[in-house]
């Protein structure tokens, strides 16, 4: 059933509902489209358009969730990493293009040498394994998480870009019972306990992907003591990272001694991945 509501009075609506939100016409038009399914395009070109009833229903209760903090792409049930469509939900962290930077990295070195070994330490959605496997057609891509759920969103991520016989799933802590690398990525939970039980962040992501323990270190340096024995030759470990880069920096080389250890920048300026080359 029709209602008596156009495309354009809902996306007016929409924008005092999300008022508080930084783009609140973007995030109205992008949520009415999702709705509708079409496009954001087509919502701007369609404003005396009727709305159904049911369109209209979904669409103001989107707005309610998005108002009290429930973040965009969960309401959309997908989110772009690296130009790839993701599809995510509670069970995992969404991928931010920040963590881009390591599969960049990663392409680089891996472009250079025939069947490198990769693994993504925390895979969550299987964003940056995904983008790995689809960017690396001779390379051997592993993914691990020791989140069960992450993990089982993560193969329906590989399923829906046809890459799942191409990478391992492993349910794992961290690197034990994991083999040899040329390449390990990690993304991991790098906030401290306090700022995960307090962020908005904590509320609607999984605290699991977020909690690094009391000074926001605990797997960043159980991952850096333990990288090097599960690199290869001339391998490389490229973690995300949040504060403290310089004791970061400073763990590495005590872990590494010998190896180039540096902390490379994000766009913004900001210390964002820690690279360590044997
Ligand atoms: C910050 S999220 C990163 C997710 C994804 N790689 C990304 O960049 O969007 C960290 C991930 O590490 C996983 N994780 C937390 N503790 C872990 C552990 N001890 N061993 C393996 N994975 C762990 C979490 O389940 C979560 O999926």
């Amino acid at each position: 059933m029709k209602s008596d509501c156009t495309v354009l009075k809902a996306v007016h609506h929409g924008i005092s509902v999300l008022a508080s939100s930084d783009k609140p016409q973007l995030e109205a038009e992008v949520l009415l489209a999702h709705h509708l399914n079409e496009s954001r395009s087509w919502v701007a070109a369609h404003p005396e358009t009727f709305l159904s009833e049911t369109t209209l229903t979904s669409y103001n209760d989107s707005l309610q969730l998005r108002n009290r903090g429930e973040p965009l792409p969960y309401l959309l049930g997908y989110w772009e990493f690296f130009g790839i469509k993701f599809t995510v939900d509670k069970r995992a962290l969404i991928p931010r293009p920040e963590t881009e930077m390591i599969v960049e990295h990663s392409i680089s070195i891996a472009g250079k040498h025939m069947n490198s070994r990769i693994v993504d330490i925390g895979t969550g959605c299987g964003a940056i394994a995904i983008a790995l496997a689809l960017n690396l057609p001779d390379a051997l891509v592993f993914a691990s998480d020791i989140s069960r759920d992450a993990l089982s969103l993560a193969r329906t991520n590989s399923l829906r870009h046809a890459v799942r016989n191409r990478i391992d799933f492993i349910q794992a802590d961290l690197l034990n019972s994991m083999g040899k690398f040329d390449i390990i990525c990690a993304n991991p939970p790098y906030l401290t306990t306090q700022e995960a039980c307090t962020l908005p962040v904590g509320k609607h992501e999984p605290r699991l992907a977020l909690d690094g323990g009391p000074n926001g270190l605990n797997i960043v340096r159980e991952i850096i003591s333990t990288a090097g024995k599960h690199l290869n030759d001339g391998g490389s470990l490229l973690m995300e990272i949040g504060n403290s880069s310089s004791k970061i920096l400073k763990m590495a080389n005590f872990y590494f001694g010998s190896a180039e250890c540096s902390v490379i920048p994000d766009l913004a300026g900001r210390p964002r991945m820690l690279k360590i080359t044997t």
